[in-house]
C-alpha cells in the first residue's frame, strides 16, 4: 500500500483484443528515435513493426526548429559539448550517458546526411552552425533555416518506407504492455482507427518492445508540443511496473509565441536560435530582462531564462514579454521562415516589430528510466527519445541535445538487441483492475498543472494541484475511446510528476521551488517513481551517478 492520496489505474479499461499481429520488435512512435531504432534494428534482420498514434510524421520531431547539437564544427570537440551539457544538467547528468551522446553523436549526424538530410550549408559546402542557450560555441546544425526536425523526419521516412522489413500502422494508440509469466515484455495492446481486419482494439506481439512515443507537454495548458504528446509511453510503462525518473524536471521554453490568454494547447515555438543570432528578451518598456542575470545573458541555459522571465512577469503582473529581433531586419524571414509564417499569421512582422513571447512547457527531461543500452527496468522493454530518461539531460536539457539523444540511444538499444532478441513468450492474461477517466478531465488537468506545477512551484501550489488531481481521479468513465485513454495517461504522468516535484525540496535545473530557492547537496540524486499495486505512487531516492551500478539500490531519501 503506497502513501499517496491519488490513485491511477494499473490497466486501461478497454475491450478485449479482436485481432493480433506478430513482429520481432515493436517500435512505439515514429519520430527521430523510433525511426532510427527501426532502421538500425533492420541491420540485424529483425522484422520491425512501428505503431504510431497519428500519421507517421505527426509527432514532436517535425516541430523541432533550432537544430541538432553535435561537435562537428572546426575546433569543436566532444569534450566541450560534454562540458556544456553537464553544466546545463545541474549535477544530475549521468556522465557516461553524456559521453556516449557527445562521442557517438557526430557519426550518427553524418549517417543522417548519408540518407539524404539536407542540412543548411555555406557557399563552400560546409555546415552552417548556430548557437543556442548554454552552448559556449556554435555547434547546432539546422535545415531549412528553422525546419530542422521536419527535414530529418522526411529523410528518415524515405529510408523507412524503402525497407520492406518495416511495417507501420498509423492511428494506433498503444494501451498497455502485454507481459509474459516473469513480467517480461511480450507486446502491446493497441487501438487502431483503421479499416478491415486491423480495426479497434488488437494485440501486437513481440519479444521486445521499444517505447519511442515522445513527450507529455499536453499536461500543461500551454506547450510547444503537438496534440499527441500525452505521456502515453511513460503511463504505459509505469502501469506495467517500470521505473520512471526525474519526472519533476519539465523544461519550459522561454519563447513560445504569445497568442493571448485564451490560447491553449500547442503554441508556435520561436526558436532559441533567434537569440543565438542576436535577439534579446525585453519588457514592454524595452528593458532587457537577461542583462545582469547570467554571464551568458539571453543565451543562458533555458531554465535560467525561463525563470528570469517568469519572475519578471509575476512581479509586474504581465502575461507575456517580448523578443526583440529587429536587429536581424530583412535577414529574419530568410533565416527563420517557419517562425516568420507563425508571426505573420498572428499579425506581427518579426523583422520590424517586437514578438510577444511567454514560457511554455517544452520538454520532459525525465521519463522511463533506462540504462546506457536503452533497457528499462522490465526485461524486453526498451525506451529512447523524449519518453526515456537515459541520464543525458539531468535536471535541465541543453538546447538541441534531444534530436541527438534520440539518434544515439536508438542506435544503442538496436545494438543491444542485435546481440539476440529475448525469448518469445505468450502473454499472460492481465488481472490488474482496469480504470479510465472521463475526457473533459483533460482541460481541467492542464489548467491545474499550469497553475500549480509550472515554471514556479511551492509546497502550497503543489498540494493544491495534487488535491485537484485526486479529485479528478474520481471522475471515472465507462467509455473506452482514444480521448478517455489519452486523458487517463495524462492524469497518470501528471500525478507522478506532482508527487516527485512535491518531494524535491530544493531548486535545481528546471525545477524551481519558491519555498526552497536554493540548490541543496542533500538532493544530489534522482527520484525514481513507480506505481504501487493499489494504484498509489511510490518513490525512492537514488544518489547521482548510481544508474549503471544499481537498478534497485536506494539511497537514504531526503524526505
Ligand atoms: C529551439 O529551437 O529553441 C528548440 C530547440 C530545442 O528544444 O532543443
Amino acid at each position: 500500500m503506497s502513501g499517496s492520496a491519488v490513485r491511477v489505474p494499473r490497466r486501461l479499461l478497454a475491450p478485449a483484443a479482436g485481432w493480433t499481429v506478430d513482429a520481432d520488435v515493436i517500435v512505439v512512435g515514429s519520430g527521430i528515435a523510433g525511426l532510427t531504432a527501426a532502421l538500425h534494428l533492420r541491420r540485424t534482420g529483425a522484422r520491425v513493426l512501428i505503431v504510431t498514434k497519428d500519421l507517421l510524421d505527426a509527432g514532436s520531431t517535425r516541430w523541432a526548429q533550432g537544430g541538432i547539437a553535435a561537435a562537428v564544427g572546426p575546433g569543436d570537440t566532444p569534450e566541450e559539448h560534454m562540458r556544456d551539457t553537464l553544466v546545463a544538467g545541474a549535477g544530475l547528468c549521468d556522465p557516461e550517458a553524456v559521453r556516449a551522446l557527445v562521442t557517438e553523436g557526430p557519426g550518427l549526424v553524418r549517417e543522417l546526411v548519408e540518407i539524404g538530410t539536407a542540412f543548411d550549408r555555406d557557399a563552400q559546402g560546409d555546415l552552417v552552425l548556430t548557437r543556442e542557450g548554454g552552448h559556449l560555441r556554435r555547434r547546432i546544425a539546422h535545415a531549412g533555416g528553422d525546419a530542422t526536425g521536419l527535414e530529418i523526419e522526411r529523410a528518415l521516412l524515405v529510408a523507412v518506407s524503402a525497407d520492406p522489413g518495416i511495417e507501420a500502422i498509423e492511428h494506433a494508440l498503444v494501451l498497455d504492455l502485454l507481459c509474459g509469466p516473469a513480467g517480461q515484455a511480450a507486446g502491446v495492446t493497441l487501438h487502431v482507427l483503421g479499416e478491415g481486419t486491423r480495426d479497434g482494439v488488437g494485440a501486437a506481439r513481440a519479444p521486445a518492445v521499444v517505447l519511442a512515443s515522445g513527450g507529455m507537454g499536453q499536461i500543461y495548458s500551454s506547450t510547444t508540443n503537438p496534440q499527441v504528446a500525452t505521456g502515453d509511453g511513460v503511463a504505459l510503462a509505469m502501469r506495467a511496473g517500470a521505473e520512471a525518473t526525474d519526472l519533476e524536471f519539465i523544461q519550459f521554453h522561454p519563447t513560445a509565441l504569445w497568442l493571448g490568454r485564451a490560447s491553449t494547447g500547442q503554441q508556435p515555438l520561436v526558436s532559441e536560435a533567434v537569440r543565438g543570432e542576436g535577439a534579446t528578451i525585453v519588457d514592454g518598456s524595452g528593458v532587457r530582462v537577461m542583462a545582469g542575470v547570467h554571464p551568458l545573458e539571453d543565451l543562458a541555459p533555458r531554465d535560467v531564462v525561463a525563470k528570469a522571465m517568469a519572475r519578471r512577469m509575476a512581479e509586474a503582473g504581465l502575461d507575456h514579454l517580448y523578443l526583440d529581433a529587429r536587429c536581424l531586419g530583412a535577414q529574419f524571414p530568410r533565416r527563420f521562415p517557419t517562425i516568420t509564417a507563425s508571426c505573420l499569421a498572428a499579425g506581427i512582422d518579426p523583422a520590424r516589430e517586437l514578438i510577444p513571447v511567454a514560457p511554455a512547457a517544452h520538454y520532459a527531461s525525465g521519463g522511463v528510466r533506462t540504462d546506457l543500452r536503452g533497457r528499462t527496468s522490465l526485461p524486453g522493454l526498451y525506451a529512447c527519445g523524449e519518453v526515456a530518461c537515459t541520464g543525458v539531460h539531468g535536471a535541465n536539457r541543453l538546447a538541441s541535445n534531444s534530436l541527438l539523444e534520440g539518434l544515439v540511444f536508438a542506435a544503442r538499444l538496436a545494438a543491444d538487441l542485435a546481440a539476440g532478441l529475448p525469448p518469445r513468450v505468450p502473454p499472460t492474461p492481465a488481472r490488474e483492475p482496469a480504470g479510465l477517466l472521463e475526457a473533459p478531465v483533460r482541460a481541467e488537468l492542464a489548467a491545474t498543472m499550469s497553475a500549480g506545477a509550472g515554471v514556479l512551484r511551492s509546497a502550497e501550489s503543489l498540494a493544491a494541484t495534487a488535491a485537484e488531481l485526486a479529485e479528478l481521479a474520481r471522475r471515472a468513465s465507462a467509455d473506452p475511446c482514444p480521448e478517455t485513454w489519452s486523458t487517463t495517461n495524462l492524469h497518470t504522468v501528471a500525478s507522478a510528476l506532482v508527487d516527485a516535484a512535491t518531494r524535491r525540496e530544493e531548486t535545481r535545473g528546471s525545477h524551481w521551488r519558491e519555498d526552497f530557492p536554493a540548490l541543496s547537496p542533500a538532493w544530489l540524486g534522482h527520484i525514481v517513481s513507480t506505481v504501487a499495486s493499489d494504484g498509489g505512487l511510490d518513490a525512492r531516492f537514488e544518489a547521482a551517478g548510481r544508474r549503471e551500478a544499481s537498478l534497485t539500490g536506494a539511497a537514504r531519501a531526503p524526505w
